[in-house]
């Protein structure tokens, strides 16, 4: 029977390097804490119950997970990678496999774990250029002992196989071993590598698990290195995608952060940035620096370049931008039309209404075949309290008006331009609120001063 999977996460490291106030595993890659990644993995793995080993700046660490029931050990002073695990042996149960992942690699995948179940490995890569890790030292698919770099002769420091960092071992096995571990290194630390040595020693050996994808092991101990995460992550995102059908254009210049859902024949223009949760059903076109943010886009949707949707549903084909932008609560039923330089927010837009220039639409309930005209806004904020606008189907607001909410705008009504309407106009009719033109025929234009000094 498969062992239940105890997966301890070690995160109690300084970062120094970073040179940052904000805890090392908390910087982001991909929109989300690097802490965040290695917690998703652990829980694709169903485990049995998660440890996080925090110490230095811990308390940002535990707001930062209030919500998820990991259990939690404290490494007081930070003595090294093996004496972090020694903090979470308390909670292992004898019958579990222990799992240990670092909270400042975010790059390792489900795929790279799965089939490992109730085996005792190490995760190992091949690299170029191994400075910096532990050196993997085997005997066929056995692993004799890892050396880090600091401890290590001019043979090891050839080896090109390096320690991921990443290891598996009977929750038994590895108590007895860390109780073992001493400190008599380069660094004066406890070394959770030298219980891959012990483990050989007493004949229970870890087996080194290749990598294929060497990218999977690397860490950030610096801007320059989470710069690093950020490409890789990047690159792997694009590939998925584009072997999923999605056409990029400029692969390189475009971001995803958080989780993207696709149709076929999505076409995605240079440097677009999708985050969060993204939904884009078939023949969507999203053009040139725009930026979507949880939005649901139905088929046949046109995102023209430079425009910003955050939260956005369209229900159907339409068109949206250049240069708008839409916030949250904002959906568009099929055939709609919003232009340049047109926000809304929590505007609803029935069948093929259009806005098609320089609005501000918040807190609209706008019918089918509506058009606003360019410079129509709703005023729908007294300072304190929000009041919705209701534009009914048909309706025609002629440019530049404000409509002052709460007020509802009738069926097929026509606003004329220019109006300032603070109260519900009847459907079929023409309303409008402005003061009559009228020309001065005896007018003259005023002359310069001639008698000033
Ligand atoms: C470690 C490995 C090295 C491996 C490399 C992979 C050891 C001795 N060395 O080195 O073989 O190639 O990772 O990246 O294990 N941490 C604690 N408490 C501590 C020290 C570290 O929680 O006292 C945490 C850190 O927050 C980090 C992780 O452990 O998440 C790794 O620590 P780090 O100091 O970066 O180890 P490396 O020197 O990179
Ligand atoms: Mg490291």
């Amino acid at each position: 029977m498969k062992s239940p999977l105890h997966v301890v996460i070690l995160a109690a490291g300084a970062g120094t390097r970073m040179r940052s106030n904000k805890l090392k595993v908390l910087h982001q890659v991909a929109g989300r804490a690097m802490i965040d990644h290695v917690l998703k993995l652990a829980e694709s793995l169903n485990p049995s119950q998660v440890t996080v080993v925090f110490g230095y700046q811990g308390e940002q660490l535990i707001r930062h997970f209030k919500d998820e029931s990991v259990n939690w050990a404290e490494q007081k002073q930070q003595l090294g990678t093996g004496h972090a695990v020694q903090q979470a042996v308390n909670f292992f149960k004898d019958d579990e496999d222990v799992l240990v992942l670092y909270g400042d690699a975010p790059l390792v995948q489900t795929q790279d774990l799965v089939g490992l179940a109730g085996q005792q490995f190490v995760l190992t890569a091949e690299v170029d250029d191994p400075a910096g890790y532990g050196r993997i030292i085997r005997s066929g698919d056995e692993v004799t002992a890892i050396i880090e770099q600091k401890d290590a002769n001019s043979t090891e420091l050839k080896v090109k196989e390096i320690n991921s960092g990443i290891i598996q071992a009977p929750a038994k096995g590895l108590k007895k071993w860390l109780d073992r571990l001493s400190n008599n290194n380069q660094q004066q630390e406890y070394y959770l590598t030298e219980v891959i040595g012990l483990a050989a020693q007493d004949g229970e050996p870890f087996t080194a698990v290749k990598l294929n994808d060497a990218n999977s092991v690397k860490g950030a101990n610096d801007m320059v290195q989470l710069a690093e995460l950020e490409g890789i992550y990047q690159q792997r995102e694009r590939l998925k995608i584009m072997q999923g059908g999605v056409k990029l254009i400029n692969p390189n210049s475009v971001d995803i952060r958080g989780e993207l859902t696709y149709g076929r024949d999505v076409v995605i223009d240079k440097g677009v940035l999708l985050d969060g949760q993204n939904s884009l059903n078939d023949e969507i076109v999203i053009g040139a620096y725009s930026v979507l943010r949880n939005c649901k886009l139905a088929s046949g949707t046109i995102v023209e370049p430079h425009t910003i949707l955050d939260g956005v549903v369209t229900k159907g084909a339409c068109s949206i931008g250049p240069f708008a932008r839409l916030r949250p609560g904002t959906e568009l039923s099929a055939g709609c039309k919003v232009g340049n330089f047109v926000e809304t927010k929590k505007a609803v837009l029935g069948q093929n209404s259009k806005a098609s220039h320089l609005s501000y639409l918040g807190d609209a309930l706008i019918g089918q075949g509506v058009n606003i005209g360019a410079g129509t806004i709703t005023c729908n904020y007294d300072g304190v309290n929000k009041f919705t606008t209701t534009i009914k189907d048909g309706a025609f607001i002629g440019s530049d008006s404000q409509l002052v909410a709460p007020v509802t705008i009738g069926e097929n009504a026509t606003i004329g331009a220019g109006s300032t309407i603070t109260k519900d106009t009847p459907d079929d009719h023409l309303t409008l609120s402005r003061a009559r033109q009228k020309t001065v025929k005896d007018w003259q234009k005023p002359q310069p001063n001639t008698s000033e000094k």
